[in-house]
């Protein structure tokens, strides 16, 4: 049963991860034991929303457009 109470950590990437439901998701995951890569061209939402998250080794921001097609490339596998 230790393994449904810690199920494996992922690798995910949160598209629009600086903004007010991306950046909560980035926390929960984090949280959660996953590594986080946070894509956002910071049209609207802020640095400052993650913040917090800047020194957490799972966890990493890339300042860029989600529609770019080589952000597929970066997709975590
Ligand atoms: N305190 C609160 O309750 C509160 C605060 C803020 C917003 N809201 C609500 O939250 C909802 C909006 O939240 P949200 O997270 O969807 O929007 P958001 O505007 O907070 O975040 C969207 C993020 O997507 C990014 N983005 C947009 N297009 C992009 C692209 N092509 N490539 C990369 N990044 C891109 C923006 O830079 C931004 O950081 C609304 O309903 C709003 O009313 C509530």
């Amino acid at each position: 049963m230790q393994g449904l109470k810690h199920p494996p950590s992922k690798r995910v990437m949160v598209t629009r991860g600086a903004g007010f439901l991306g950046s909560h998701l980035c926390d929960r995951l984090v949280g959660d034991g996953h590594e986080v890569l946070c894509i956002d061209k910071l049209f609207a939402g802020a640095k400052r929303n993650i913040a917090h998250l800047r020194d957490a080794p799972s966890f990493e921001f890339l300042s860029h457009d989600r529609l770019d097609e080589d952000l597929i490339g970066l997709a975590p596998l």
